[in-house]
């Protein structure tokens, strides 16, 4: 005792006497009264290894903090893998302090004061700590964890921890905004793991993407130290594996995670250690180890903005994020946030039936594309040449799409949802824009 008082002073000290020195708290037990203060130098309490670490982060160059924990030994990006109160931002000069209660945020602006998480009140807890799996706990004097970040996870699973029935991944909803997206990851007390997009403002299910055939068999999810993820039932027996890593990738060599990414992509990532037996070439990253589902342009198609937004266009990549492009004639809505979808960049075309602006439009061939669902008109057996010309009349139809072996045609008004372009698609969609516009487009195609 005598000798922690001793230690904790000459460390005050060392503070007090060089502020610069250091933020990031060597590794120690996290006792009653500690608290970190959100500023510019990422304050945070470390583990042992000090590769996690959990305090304030800022977000963006001028935004506010997020409580988080991050991979501390990435730079210069500190992966985020959990944060507190639903992604919510803090203001410099916020604190978080660790009281008999649990976790306390208070924030500076405001003065409002809260726990950490809900449930982080719980009775009889002697200490905190940063654990090296990046598990962040309370636990009581028997060194029993009364309450774990593991227990409730917001978009990332790390390897040792598992997902019971009930709990639900959010994924965030960009990648420099942490509160809940338009996707989830449930892991449903039916025993089945499933995808869904939420009703977003909401964050109620609204449609399955993706699941894994568990129903009345899955009971956890578990990420091994050996960097498999996989569905087990209730005897620990593996009943659906979700991914097993293409590198020989041990926790020993590889930082890993499993992330529900903001686009509705579930990607189990590495990324490899400075050390051990892995030679280092050029730049270390982040690489995408497997996902699922294996086409999130092609596997969403019901209400809502899907991966991409109203009226935008969807094209899967095997390694990197999914693209989401504007089809010619129209602009983001909000180039920071391309879910917000795409406008048309001209007038809409007149109904007025004694000024018909039929010559005053043309269509954009797009090969391999389609809106599937929201369709007003449907015709077949038609002519290619018909089905345009039904649309070019129709002050309604912004786009017309065809299926020439099937000479299958629909007409599609504003918004434009689930739009995808991908060659598994057999449609051709012809898109109408107004003639002034669409010449300046056409110098930039999309393909
Ligand atoms: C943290 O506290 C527990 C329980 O009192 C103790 O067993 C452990 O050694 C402590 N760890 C450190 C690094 O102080
Ligand atoms: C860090 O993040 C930024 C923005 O997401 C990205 O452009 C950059 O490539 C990342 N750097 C590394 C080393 O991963
Ligand atoms: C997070 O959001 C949910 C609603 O989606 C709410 O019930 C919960 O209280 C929020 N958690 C915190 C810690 O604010
Ligand atoms: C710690 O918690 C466990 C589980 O709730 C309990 O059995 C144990 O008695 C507690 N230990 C102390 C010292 O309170
Ligand atoms: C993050 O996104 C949510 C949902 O769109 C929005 O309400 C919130 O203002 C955003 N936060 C920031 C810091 O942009
Ligand atoms: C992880 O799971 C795989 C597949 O079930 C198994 O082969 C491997 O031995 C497990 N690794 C550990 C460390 O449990
Ligand atoms: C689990 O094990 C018990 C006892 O061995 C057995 O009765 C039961 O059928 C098993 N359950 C599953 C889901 O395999
Ligand atoms: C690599 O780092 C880990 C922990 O960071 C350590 O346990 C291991 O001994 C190191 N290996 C080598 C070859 O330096």
């Amino acid at each position: 005792m005598a000798f922690e008082l001793t230690y904790s002073l000459c460390f005050l000290l060392i503070l007090l006497h060089l502020p610069l020195f250091t933020t990031s708290q060597p590794y120690q037990n996290i006792s009653f009264g500690s608290s970190l203060v959100a500023q510019d130098d990422d304050s945070a309490w470390l583990s042992p290894s000090e590769e996690f670490a959990f305090g304030f982060q800022r977000i963006g160059n001028d935004g506010g903090f997020l409580l988080a924990i991050w991979f501390n030994k990435i730079i210069p990006n500190k992966t985020i893998v959990w944060s507190a109160i639903n992604g919510s931002l803090f203001q410099k000069g916020s604190t978080v302090e660790f009281t008999g209660d649990g976790f306390f945020i208070k924030d500076s602006e405001t003065g409002s004061q809260q726990f950490i998480s809900e449930k982080t009140a719980v009775n009889g807890v002697a200490y905190a700590a940063m654990l090296d799996t990046g598990n962040f706990v309370l636990a009581n004097r028997s060194s029993i964890n009364l309450w774990e970040s593991f227990h409730y996870p917001t978009n990332t699973i790390l390897p040792t921890q598992t997902l019971s029935q009930g709990n639900v991944l959010y994924a965030a909803y960009s990648e420099t905004n942490y509160s809940k997206g338009r996707f989830q990851l449930n892991l449903q007390f039916d025993g089945n793991l499933v995808l869904y997009t939420t009703n977003f403002p909401l964050d109620a299910p609204y449609y399955a993407y993706w699941s894994t055939p568990t129903v009345g068999s899955g009971f956890q999810v578990i990420f091994n130290m050996s960097g498999y993820i996989f569905v087990t039932d209730i005897n620990g027996s593996v009943v659906y594996t979700v991914s097993e890593s293409d590198k020989i990738a041990s926790v020993k060599d590889y930082y890993q995670r499993a992330t529900l990414d903001s686009d509705g992509v579930f990607r189990h990532y590495v990324y490899p250690k400075s050390n051990g037996s892995i030679v280092e070439t050029g730049t270390r990253a982040w690489s995408t180890s497997s996902f699922q589902p294996p086409n999130i342009c092609t596997a969403i198609a019901d209400k809502g903005a899907g991966p991409c937004g109203f009226n935008s266009l969807c094209k899967h990549d095997d390694q990197g994020p999914t693209i989401c492009q504007c089809p010619q004639g129209y602009t983001s809505i909000d180039r920071n946030d391309e879910r917000k979808g795409c406008k048309q960049n001209f007038i809409p075309q007149s109904c007025d039936e004694s000024s018909p602006e039929s010559h005053h439009f043309v269509f954009i061939e797009m090969p391999y594309t389609d809106w599937p669902n929201g369709d007003y008109e449907h015709f077949q057996p038609v002519e290619e040449d018909w089905c345009k010309k039904s649309c070019m009349d129709d002050c309604f139809c912004a786009v017309a799409i065809y299926y020439n072996d099937r000479h299958d045609c629909y007409k599609k008004g504003i918004p434009l949802s689930n739009g995808r372009n991908d060659n598994s698609t057999p449609w051709t969609s012809f898109i109408k824009a107004r003639v002034i516009l669409s010449k300046f487009y056409l110098r930039n195609r999309f393909d």
